[in-house]
């Protein structure tokens, strides 16, 4: 038996004026865009911005249903967007916030395992990494350089032969 280790680089910046101008640019524009949200379940708003490789913007935000498991994560409605207006074309960064009647928006969140799945899929699809850029309304923002990096042994799919 030998025990492995696993190291996660990631910066930290106490809020939004550290960062560097261009990953401030989408945060401020993902902060701006949780309106867009359908979230009158959770009341919960969650918007995520891409950073196109081609320089576009492309945005998603949550989509809930009365049937609960129907609604569609913030990061997975950008995914689909992105991946059909501009077909091919890589994503450099993606932003994501939150906006709630209920709890401040003063710290991070962090996408879902179903989001983390489909991120690091487009990485390996577009080949690649999605800069992952995460912050609430205010406070602390937290910085990846790859998407991938918050789902280590990610199913890859490798076996699926057919
Ligand atoms: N949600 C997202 O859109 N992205 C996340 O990263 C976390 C959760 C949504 C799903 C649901 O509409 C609401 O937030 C509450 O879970």
């Amino acid at each position: 038996m030998k025990q492995q280790r696993l190291e996660l680089n990631y910066e930290v910046y106490e809020d939004i004026s550290e960062l560097p101008e261009a990953d401030a640019a989408l945060l401020r524009e993902a902060r701006g865009r949780t309106i867009q949200a359908y979230a009158p379940y959770s009341n919960f708003h969650v918007a995520a911005v891409a950073r196109m490789h081609n320089g576009k913007i492309v945005v998603g935000t949550n989509q809930e249903n009365a049937s609960y498991p129907v609604g569609i994560c913030a990061e997975r409605v950008l995914l689909g967007s992105a991946a059909n207006l501009y077909p091919g074309e890589p994503i450099d960064a993606v932003a994501v916030t939150y906006a709630s009647k209920l709890a401040k928006s003063d710290h991070p969140i962090s996408p879902c395992g179903m989001c983390r799945q489909t991120l690091a899929e487009f990485e390996t699809r577009l080949h690649q990494p999605i800069r992952l850029i995460l912050g609430g309304m205010e406070g602390k923002v937290l910085v990846f350089p790859s998407a991938s990096n918050l789902l280590p042994f990610a199913f890859s799919g490798t076996e699926l032969v057919s």
